[in-house]
């Protein structure tokens, strides 16, 4: 009887780590995985959260202090009169003691036990919950790290033990993460991928052991792994995993009747889940094999490096190392472009005002929030600050372009498997709101500010071009042809961030004010 009372403070972690699972809460806030910079805050709120957690420990600690102190007392006077009942309790002094103090202290030590511990960090929790991931955020973040997986075609296991892309890194996923993995690609109907994390999640299992809150069940694994491989039509394989939990487990009323299920439809050979198309075992798409550097290079002999001159007067004191990727479309690029200076300026200029980045959707003749593009952005007028116009006049001076008229600088960090697939800068849409004032996107400079550790390319899959960021260098294409029309082997992706936090900046030029540079593109026709 006594031993339930001392357990009240379990019962009170219990809710406070309940409390800690609930903190997912949709909240319209802005996604927390689309940028690198993005993401720093969270980890100053974990750190408060566990700031917290402690507080909530001596808290707890204090009043475990104090039970303990009042046991020992408390037992050697118990233990004394029961040494010598009748002497003990024929004296008026201990039979007043007694009586009183199984009345009321007693009632005081309920009061006590019943008065919560740490209120103030549950409601601290509270108000952290406000600043936290939601869900959609956590589904992003599968997405993302799903994503890494099939561009580049990595295994669960290598990604769950930080091989990533033939790199060995000191992390590794927990039986948690893995699960959650399995669970949202569940959730997303992606059975194939839920499998083998969930599949992953089995076999971590007996390697973790997690605060009691956290704990998950094997049997609860093992059931989902199942469900799974329903879904996924391998009937005779859910069966194994269920008989394979029922040793363990030989009572399970669950598993007992999933097995009778399972052994149901394999005897009438039916399934209520809707048929799996077999997946063809396809190779990788130009995309991926250009994200994953894998093509072939260039046997083109008119490409060639040079210092160019000859664009500008200015290049002719301080030529641009260059590099010319390809003819059609015409692309070059240039490196050492960016000082480290200029570089640390730029994303400190960015950071604060970092947005979730848009797409411009014919539909709606707006730019909208989508999900083949996860980065964020900051826009900064020509005239910003002296930066901008130096910028603006490199620009000028390395692509030959009057820029006016033409797009804001526009600042990007990309984050967890921040990626942007495959599409055109041009509009291609001569009467919309967007190229009526300037004309369409007759160039695209884009400037790598970071080098990316893995992943993070852009790739060109019709000409089976990729670049890959380098600090400080610049890479430019025209993505129009010489007669104005749109240019079709310009399309191309930002391939997902494997590892890194990839910036870049970049500029659309538009049509509108270029009549007379437009010559110097026809020389070379
Ligand atoms: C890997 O990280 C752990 C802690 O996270 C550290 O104790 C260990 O020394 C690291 N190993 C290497 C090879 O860096
Ligand atoms: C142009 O913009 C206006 C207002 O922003 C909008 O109402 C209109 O639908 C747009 N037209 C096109 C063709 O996008
Ligand atoms: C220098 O760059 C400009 C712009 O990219 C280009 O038009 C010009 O042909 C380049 N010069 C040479 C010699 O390649
Ligand atoms: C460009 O627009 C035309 C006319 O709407 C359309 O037929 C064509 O498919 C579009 N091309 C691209 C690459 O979007």
């Amino acid at each position: 009887m006594r031993s339930s009372k001392w357990l009240l403070p379990v019962r009170v972690l219990l809710t406070y780590q309940v409390l800690l699972l609930l903190l997912r809460q949709a909240k319209g806030e802005e996604s927390h995985c689309t940028s690198v910079a993005g993401m720093v805050k969270l980890l100053d709120l974990e750190a408060q959260l566990i700031d917290n957690l402690e507080d909530y420990a001596v808290e707890l600690e204090k009043k475990l202090q104090t039970v303990k102190r009042s046991i020992t007392s408390l037992r050697l006077e118990n233990d004394k009169a029961r040494g010598s009942t009748e002497d003990y309790l024929s004296n008026p002094l201990n039979s007043f003691s007694l009586i009183r103090r199984m009345n009321r202290d007693l009632i005081t030590w309920q009061l006590y036990l019943d008065d919560p511990v740490g209120l103030s960090q549950v409601e601290r929790i509270q108000e952290l919950r406000e600043h936290m991931p939601t869900h959609t955020d956590v589904e992003e973040a599968v997405t993302a790290l799903d994503r890494i997986q099939n561009t580049y075609g990595l295994k669960v296991p290598e990604i769950a033990h930080g091989l990533l892309n033939g790199k060995q890194y000191n992390v590794s996923l927990t039986v948690l993460d893995t699960y959650a993995m399995g669970q949202i690609l569940f959730d997303q109907k992606n059975y194939m991928a839920a499998a083998s994390w969930i599949y992953q999640t089995v076999v971590l299992m007996d390697a973790f052991s997690l605060a009691a809150p956290l704990e998950i069940s094997k049997n609860e694994v093992r059931m989902v792994y199942a469900e799974t491989l329903l879904k996924l039509n391998q009937l005779a394989d859910a069966l194994k995993v269920v008989n394979i939990a029922l040793t363990d487990n030989p009572q399970d009323i669950k598993l007992l009747l999933k097995k009778s299920e399972i052994e149901t439809m394999i005897r009438t050979g039916t399934n209520n889940a809707p048929p799996v198309k077999a997946q063809a075992t396809v190779g990788p798409t130009a995309y991926q094999v250009g994200c994953r550097g894998q093509f072939p290079p260039s046997a083109d002999s008119k490409l060639y490096c040079l210092y160019n001159r000859t664009t500008s007067p200015f290049l002719i004191l301080a030529p641009l190392k260059m590099e010319l990727v390809g003819l059609e479309p015409y692309m070059v690029l240039y490196h050492d472009v960016l000082s480290p200076k200029e570089i640390t300026e730029l994303q400190g200029m960015a950071t604060p005002g970092l947005k979730r980045a848009t797409v411009y959707q014919a539909s709606s003749g707006r730019n909208e929030v989508v999900k083949t593009r996860t980065s964020k952005v900051a826009w900064f007028p020509d005239g910003y600050n002296p930066l901008t116009v130096r910028l603006n006049a490199r620009i000028s001076d390395m692509t030959g372009f009057n820029l006016y008229g033409s797009e804001m600088l526009q600042l990007m960090n990309y984050g967890l498997g921040g990626h942007y697939d495959q599409h055109y800068d041009f509009f291609n849409n001569t009467n919309s709101n967007m190229t009526a004032m300037s004309g369409d996107r007759i160039a695209t400079v884009l400037f790598y500010l970071t080098d990316v550790e893995q992943g993070g390319a852009t790739v060109f899959p019709n000409i089976r071009k990729a670049v890959f960021p380098q600090r400080g260098s610049v890479v430019m294409w025209y993505n129009l042809r010489d007669n104005g029309q749109i240019d079709t082997q310009t399309l191309h992706a930002a391939c997902p961030v494997i590892v890194g936090s990839k910036w870049v900046c970049n500029k659309w030029i538009r049509e509108r004010e270029q009549i007379f540079s437009r010559p110097c593109l026809k020389k070379r026709m």
